[in-house]
């Protein structure tokens, strides 16, 4: 089984940053100004455009050593959206987010939290995977500044397009796309907190994170408070009068 290892990156990326590709004007319109809800078939019809058009994506070098772009995916007028930091090996090879270890710690906090996944649309801050190859194993590298805001823009068109009641970043990327500035994962976790445009968001760790670690009451002792974290997510959703 291919191992999932964690090391930082000091070196910055390589290359150049180049701008996304266009949309139609109208799927531009649409999406990035509209402050109506758009209609269900619209709006699925502009995830399905979106999903499109990053396939192609070459804003940042990523797309070059990945084997596709893995966009988000859920509902398209889902009440919860989650995000998270980047496609790992197993999602860069299935096309779909958190569909690996991580995903499995998160379907079980998501569970035991009373959120249904499939009533959710689940993201990255970052589509492409990013790792050093090293023999047959890909190790994960964390994404840079540079690379998290080229990816911005598509994290924002699905959040135009979806207008959740909620979204939740989980791990200091996605909680740096979302709130588009470096916000510690400690000092914010655990409380509602509005975006600029009215939506609620919610900080909490990654479940790379508590896979990660070695000790295991630390694992169950912060299993539990990811649990509880997306608790507050399950408090607001029942409040909620969207059905996804
Ligand atoms: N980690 C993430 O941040 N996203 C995935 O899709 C899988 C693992």
């Amino acid at each position: 089984m291919a191992g999932i290892f964690f090391l930082s990156n000091p070196n910055g990326i390589e290359g150049t940053l180049t701008p996304l590709p266009e949309l139609s004007l109208a799927c531009r319109n649409d999406i990035l100004h509209s402050k109506r809800k758009m209609p269900m078939a619209t709006a699925s019809q502009s995830l399905e455009t979106l999903r499109e058009a990053a396939a192609d994506c070459r804003a940042c070098p990523l797309w070059k050593n990945a084997t596709q772009t893995v966009f988000g995916e859920g509902p398209p007028h889902a009440p919860l959206m989650l995000v998270g930091e980047q496609p790992g090996d197993k999602e860069d090879i299935a096309g779909k987010p958190f569909v690996g270890p991580a995903g499995l710690m998160l379907d079980r906090a998501l569970d035991e939290a009373g959120i249904d996944r499939k009533k959710a649309y689940i993201t990255n801050a970052v589509k492409h995977f990013k790792f050093l190859a090293r023999g047959k194993f890909r190790l994960h590298q964390k994404p840079t500044t540079p690379e998290i805001k080229a990816c911005r823009p598509w994290y924002e068109r699905e959040l135009a397009a979806i207008k959740p009641d909620l979204v939740v970043a989980m791990g200091a990327t996605a909680a740096q796309s979302v709130f588009g500035k470096i916000t510690p994962i400690n000092k914010n976790r655990g409380r509602l907190i509005d975006l600029d445009d009215g939506t609620k968001a919610l900080v909490t760790v990654h479940p790379s994170y508590l896979l990660r670690l070695p000790d295991e009451d630390a694992k169950a002792r912060e299993y539990e408070r990811f649990v509880d974290d997306l608790k507050i997510a399950a408090a607001l959703l029942r409040k909620s009068t969207r059905a996804a």
